[in-house]
């Protein structure tokens, strides 16, 4: 029996929580075993950039253990994720956006191949085509076979209703994006990953061997903020300071055991 988590995105039982209540009794009719969860009910605290996930590996997280690692273990029980998530200002809301955050070590320790992903979306009227984008372009990152989810008509208020028309339609795309995600979950050969995929696979297992060797975490002396070092290749004007993401024209440098020439930024 396959296994689905659906995850839900708002921070209020909506739209896109109904939708999930539908699918949920969709995929189950397949045979599908259904778990689902809401990023709103975990304690995920935000990123704080230090790096420690992606040098030193997840667990030396300044907030390892908290909500984000428990939404991983969910996810990693599935064979196929689903999240179903609104529009917000074009964008997937700061809720999950913080998780994404949180997990960018999957990025660099990709970990769902052969896994299924797909995305929902509700929304009042314009974008969600960029967020059905950018959730898969993503997942596809952390290793998954994204599906063709569906962009559905949600409203502002959560008890509006819609017209027969719109509901209707919602009804069809979701029916429809559940029969793609079964298939995809049942379809016994992956597809064959395009020389793009390979190459930028390539790249971010590059980056985090680079990550691990050369950017080690300095605690400051008070032991609360964390400082972290970026390495460069070719000398002091090519670093960027964290902050402004602009380049940097002073700064520590320093000869690391590997040789590259490391510049104190934060
Ligand atoms: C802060 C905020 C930003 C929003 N931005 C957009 C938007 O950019 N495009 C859009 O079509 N709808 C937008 N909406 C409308 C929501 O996508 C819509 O109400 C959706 O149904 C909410 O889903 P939910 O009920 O699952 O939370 C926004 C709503 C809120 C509260």
């Amino acid at each position: 029996m396959k296994k689905a988590l659906l995850l839900m995105a708002s921070p209020r039982a909506g739209w896109s929580d109904g939708a999930a209540e539908t699918l949920a009794e969709i995929l189950a009719e397949k045979g599908v075993q259904v778990r689902t969860a809401a990023v709103r009910e975990e304690e995920i605290g935000y990123c704080r950039g230090c790096g420690a996930c992606m040098g030193r590996g997840e667990k030396a997280c300044p907030m390892s253990g908290d909500g984000a690692q428990r939404l991983l273990s969910e996810m990693l029980w599935a064979d196929g994720v689903v999240i179903l998530t609104p529009n917000y200002a074009l964008q997937v809301p700061a809720l999950l956006k913080n998780l994404l955050d949180r997990l960018s070590f999957v990025f660099h320790r990709p970990r769902f191949f052969g896994r299924v992903f797909m995305p929902i979306i509700a929304q009042g009227i314009y974008g969600g085509r960029g967020v059905h984008k950018y959730l898969n372009d993503t997942m596809e990152f952390w290793g998954f076979r994204p599906v063709k989810g569906a962009v559905l008509q949600g409203a502002l208020y959560p008890n509006e209703k819609l017209s027969a028309e719109a509901a209707g339609k919602n009804r069809e795309k979701l029916g429809a994006a559940a029969g793609r995600f079964v298939d995809a979950l049942n379809s016994e050969r992956p597809k064959k990953p395009s020389f793009f995929r390979l190459m930028i696979f390539r790249t971010t297992s590059i980056s985090r061997t680079r990550w691990s060797r050369t950017a080690p975490i300095l605690r400051s002396a008070a032991g609360s903020t964390p400082r972290i070092t970026i390495p460069s290749r070719s000398g002091p004007t090519s670093g960027f300071s964290a902050r402004s993401r602009m380049p940097t024209s002073g700064g520590k440098r320093r000869r690391t055991r590997a040789g590259f020439s490391k510049r104190q930024i934060i």
